[in-house]
């Protein structure tokens, strides 16, 4: 695997948004446009400390003077929303990644329902802006706890495509919460849905988008933290024999290790960026060998072709596991 060219960019602009989103403008700094990028993209910020984080980019992918991201201080963080709020301030040059995309809109969909909870707001922002431009119907669904608590609002209020909008707060009453079963049959026939924010927030929408007679290719999902946390080995997973293939080494997984750290003790630097199975940056070949997936990034049919694996979390199903390394 290559290591990934990186891009020096300077925070031209934060501010504190909803009470603990810092939003952060990124500009090169000599003022020189950035890569492109599309809708559902994100850069692994490369922050101070050495942690590497994905978040996704919610500025009109049309404007490549500067990327706009929301960080939400999480109390939960393993450091990166910290390090975010702590570190970066005017002025503060970081290294990031090129922006990738692992949840790009559906081409030739007529009719999007974007649904963001939370700070899963961040990619729904940057498909409204490539929706708009296009010429392409849809309709946006933003929820959160309550007005105070959201970011975004004045920029959604001033886009040209603030009508298309729903807020919806747990705080203003029953009539104002999202019935995401309604408004997915209400929806024009081929719909496609998008939807990011909290695990269980997600699973509820899919749930309702399902049951509303969405087919899976219709449900596009960003998770931005595993269902299931904290799953890379519980200590009382089997061992497996892990084969890198190309570098012609065999290594015993131990039950508390994961293969990444497996992979590190032969000497095989895989990239990484989230580090809990939700970002897709650490996805390996497999060659032979059933993984046991633990992850929040691959389809349902990604994980039945059985040909690829998240190493930061995932394990071995079968006693032996062959990576393409
Ligand atoms: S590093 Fe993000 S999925 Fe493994």
């Amino acid at each position: 695997m290559s290591t990934q060219s990186l891009i020096d960019v300077v925070v031209r602009h934060r501010e504190l948004q909803g009470q603990a989103v810092a939003v952060l403008t990124l500009a090169d700094p000599a003022g020189a446009p950035l890569p492109p990028f599309s809708a559902g993209a994100h850069v692994d910020l490369h922050l101070p400390g050495g942690l590497v984080r994905p978040y996704s980019l919610c500025s009109n992918p049309g404007e490549r003077r500067a990327y706009r991201l929301g960080v939400l201080q999480d109390p939960a963080s393993r450091g990166g929303s910290v390090a975010v709020h702590r570190e970066l301030r005017e002025g503060t040059r970081l290294r990031i990644s090129a922006p990738r995309n692992h949840f790009p809109l559906a081409e030739a969909a007529p009719y999007s329902v974007l649904v963001g909870g939370g700070i899963g707001i961040t990619p729904m922002l940057a498909m409204a802006w490539t929706l708009h431009a296009a010429g392409t119907a849809f309709e946006l669904h933003y929820c959160a706890r309550s007005r105070t608590q959201a970011a975004f609002l004045d920029e959604i209020a001033a886009a040209p495509w603030a009508q298309r909008v729903h807020l919806h707060f747990d705080d203003d009453g029953a009539p104002q919460r999202l019935d995401a079963a309604a408004v997915l049959r209400a929806a024009p026939a081929g719909r496609h849905l998008y939807v990011c924010g909290p695990s269980g927030f997600m699973d509820w929408v899919m749930g309702e988008a399902a049951q509303a007679g969405l087919d899976s290719a219709q449900i596009h999902r960003e998770y931005f933290a595993a269902p299931t946390a904290g799953t890379a080995s519980t200590g009382e997973d089997p061992a497996f024999e892990l084969v890198a293939q190309r570098s012609g080494k065999t290594v015993r997984v131990a039950p508390q290790q994961s293969l990444l750290d497996a992979l590190k003790g032969l000497g095989i630097e895989v990239p990484v960026s989230c580090e809990q199975g939700v970002c897709g940056t650490c996805a390996c070949t497999v060659l032979e060998g059933e993984p046991e997936h633990r992850d929040a990034y691959l389809t349902d049919e990604e994980r039945a072709a059985n040909d690829q694996i998240l190493v930061c979390c995932s394990r071995a199903r079968s006693p032996r596991l062959v990576l393409d390394l």
